[in-house]
């Protein structure tokens, strides 16, 4: 059969003598190759885990700019990206997406307002919106057969937003687009189906979210919120 994934795998390769970042990064050191969804793949583990480090290494592979936009809208402000990218092997189906975009929930604000400067709309009416707001109106002008890539996109949106940007988020998976994320939202966590990979001091697993201890601490916090802030308290 076909495969309609835009990226179906990544494989790194790693070059010898590979020291120092990004290399010391335990997920990364076990990482061979991953699986990506046609839908959407997640990226969850520890602050510091790597997964901002992935993610923008095959935004890199893809012709995009580390710090986000999209592949007509590039701007860089500075260069602190990893070498990452150059031993990241794509395997790509059939398809080529018609967009593609990066987002960056830490430097939206600035990508947005660059592009502001520069005279440049990226999506309609940006302006004037809250990060959250913009963040939405960015989502809702993306456009079909695209291939979106994004960082703690929670970040921006209340609880009942990151509802709506799960039902954007269908809308367009049912148009063809291949999401990639990396997230710490318990509620983004609950889409199905994906493939969800966990980075941890072990390597790279892969994991039903729904298991993971961003669902289960939350649950377990909101189920006894008492209990669990008299206990942390002591
Ligand atoms: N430019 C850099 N130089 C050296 N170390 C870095 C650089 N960027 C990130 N790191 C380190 O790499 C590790 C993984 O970072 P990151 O991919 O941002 O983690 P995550 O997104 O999972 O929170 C962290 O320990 C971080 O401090
Ligand atoms: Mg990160």
């Amino acid at each position: 059969m076909l495969d309609s994934r835009f990226i179906s795998k990544l494989r790194l390769e790693r070059p010898e003598n590979a020291l120092g970042h990004p290399w010391d990064i335990p997920a990364l050191q076990a990482l061979d190759e991953l699986e990506l969804h046609p839908g959407v793949t997640f990226f969850i583990g520890e602050n510091g885990s790597g997964k901002s480090t992935l993610l923008e290494a095959l935004a890199l592979n893809v012709g995009l700019n580390a710090e986000g936009g999209s592949q007509q809208h590039r701007f860089s402000t500075r260069d602190t990206h990893s070498a990452l990218h150059q031993h990241l092997q794509l395997a790509r189906g059939w398809r080529r997406p018609k967009e593609r975009f990066f987002l960056r929930a830490e430097s939206f604000y600035n990508t947005s307002s660059y592009f502001q400067d520069q005279g440049v709309t990226l999506f309609p009416e940006m302006h004037g919106r809250s990060h959250g707001e913009a963040f939405l109106a960015l989502m809702q002008s993306l456009k079909p057969e695209g291939l979106y890539l994004f960082d703690e996109p929670e970040s921006a949106l209340s609880p009942r937003r990151q509802l709506v940007f799960l039902v954007e988020m269908h809308r367009l998976i049912a148009r063809g687009c291949q999401f990639v994320i990396a997230t710490h939202s318990p509620i983004l966590l609950c889409y199905q189906p994906c493939l969800c990979y966990r980075f941890g001091s072990d390597g790279i697993e892969s994991i039903d979210p729904r298991d993971s201890d961003h669902v289960s601490l939350t649950r377990s916090v909101l189920m006894n919120p008492d209990q669990v802030m008299k206990h942390l308290k002591e």
